[in-house]
């Protein structure tokens, strides 16, 4: 009984501690006007999602702890919702901009999104995760820097530059989304965007000498890319918020969603070069390119475009396998990554996810350990809040591939608070597929 007290007392003490560091760690107070605007990025006039004005969006720039408050105000004439990709929602999940957990913004209503980016550095990126609005823009860079006197593991470059590539359609979003609708596929993209622009669109300018850091978020749809320099080599020293060990690529693959930090150093003689994203995995390759252009320099781009890998599946792994965590440099805290011990960690449970490309009454559907999910009318987040029957069940999906013929069903599966799971993934399709893990934190074991 006594223990029992004292323990509560503990607790108490705990949370009072936790509340007092939250409330000490800086606001950032955003307000984001949500508008349709005329862009062109690949020559052609085409309906966009504009934040602020913009597009891409506005980046966020913080530092470790922030709070965070972003005023969102939707004047589309559809409802449109934002996810963090990349960021932890602790306990946070309906702030987290999906479906199912997190209401669209009303056409003409405004929502504030408030969370904390608790112990996270690094690069990342927003984008709307509804209606298939990310084919028309409203996305952007996210940077989260360190605290002060938080060691970081490179020099501090001369200048940090933020590049958002990946494939675009000249079709608007509305035509794509009634395309998959109907059952059918996504056409072939029209070609690739960096930073929102087509071909030579964009310029970086950098001074000769000295080292610059570059961070790549692949924000298209459904192709991965390749990302090179002409005459440069890059230093990987961040991938979504971890150290890595610094290896040095003269192209890197970046699939969708994946966000990247290299270092390069303006070493080579003072001209412009290429910068040049293209399409993986893809049997015609689309390709782009922006400038890095040395300062006072009067020769253009010069010399053909490098080529980079194209179908080659085995070095995309090998690349892959060589990105590994930095244990003993710092992360968002002092302490070297490594101190966590993760790799002692018992997991309590196995999750193997399977996915498929099944037909279910003559239409394209995707799923995952055969179901193919179906949003029920009343959001899940709402259904479990208020207990209300009916909407959906635990247990729905099994933990495993069945093998059994896909099916139709709003399914969730259960997980224990604390709970650290092992989760397999499994592509038997001969197409490549990202898997988003939204809202939490994991690390790649294999
Ligand atoms: C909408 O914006 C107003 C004005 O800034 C603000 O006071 C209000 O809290 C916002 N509403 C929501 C739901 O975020
Ligand atoms: C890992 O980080 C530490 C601390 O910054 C650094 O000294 C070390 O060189 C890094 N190791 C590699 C292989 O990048």
């Amino acid at each position: 009984m006594r223990e029992g007290r004292v323990l509560c007392f503990l607790t108490a003490l705990v949370l009072v501690a936790a509340h007092g560091v939250n409330g000490e760690d800086p606001y950032r107070f955003l307000t984001w006007k949500v508008t349709y605007g005329d862009i062109y990025p690949l020559g052609v006039k085409q309906q966009g999602i504009l934040i602020n004005g913009q597009f891409p969006g506005p980046q966020i720039d913080a530092v470790t702890n922030d709070n965070l408050v972003i005023n969102v105000f939707n004047y589309l004439r559809e409802p449109f919702l934002v996810s963090w990709n990349g960021i932890q929602q602790r306990r946070n999940s309906w702030q987290d901009g999906v479906y199912g957990t997190n209401c669209p913004i009303r056409p003409g209503k405004n929502f504030t999104y408030i969370f904390q980016v608790k112990d996270q550095i690094g690069s990342y990126f927003y984008f709307p995760s509804f209606g298939f609005q990310k084919a028309a823009g409203g996305f952007g860079g996210i940077r989260i820097w360190s605290r002060p006197g938080i060691p970081v593991p490179f020099p501090s470059p001369a200048g940090d530059f933020t590049i958002l590539a990946g494939d675009w359609f000249k079709t608007n979003q509305y035509i794509l989304r009634r395309l998959l609708d109907s059952g059918r596929n996504l056409p072939f993209p029209d070609g690739l965007l960096i930073n929102g622009r087509g071909w030579n669109g964009y310029t970086f300018t950098v001074d000769q000498g000295k080292t610059y850091r570059f961070r790549i978020s692949n924000v298209g749809l459904t192709t991965s890319i390749n990302f090179r320099i002409q005459g440069h080599s890059m230093k990987l020293v961040e991938v979504e918020g971890s150290h890595t060990l610094q290896n040095t690529y003269t192209s890197l693959d970046i699939h969708l969603g994946q966000s990247y930090s290299v270092l390069v150093t303006a070493d080579q003689p003072v001209q412009d070069y290429y910068i040049v994203v293209s399409s993986r995995f893809t049997t015609r390759v689309l390709t782009t390119t922006a400038i890095l252009h040395y300062s006072y320099s009067s020769k253009g781009v010069s010399g053909p475009v490098p080529i980079g890998p194209t179908t080659q599946i085995a070095s995309s792994l090998s690349q892959a396998r060589s990105i590994r965590w930095n244990l003993t440099a710092s992360g968002p805290r002092p302490n070297p990554q490594g101190s966590y011990h993760y790799g002692l960690i018992k997991t309590s449970r196995t999750i193997m996810l399977a996915n498929s490309a099944p037909y279910i009454n003559g239409k394209q559907r995707y799923a995952v350990n055969s179901v193919s999910f179906v949003p029920p009318d009343t959001p899940l987040k709402l259904a479990d809040y208020f207990q209300i029957p009916g909407v959906f069940s635990v247990g729905t999906i099994s933990s495993f591939p069945t093998g059994g013929n896909a099916y139709l069903q709003t399914s969730v599966m259960g997980a224990n608070f604390r709970e650290y799971v092992e989760i397999v993934f499994q592509n038997w399709e001969d197409t490549v597929q990202s898997w988003h893990i939204d809202g939490y934190s994991f690390f790649v074991m294999g």
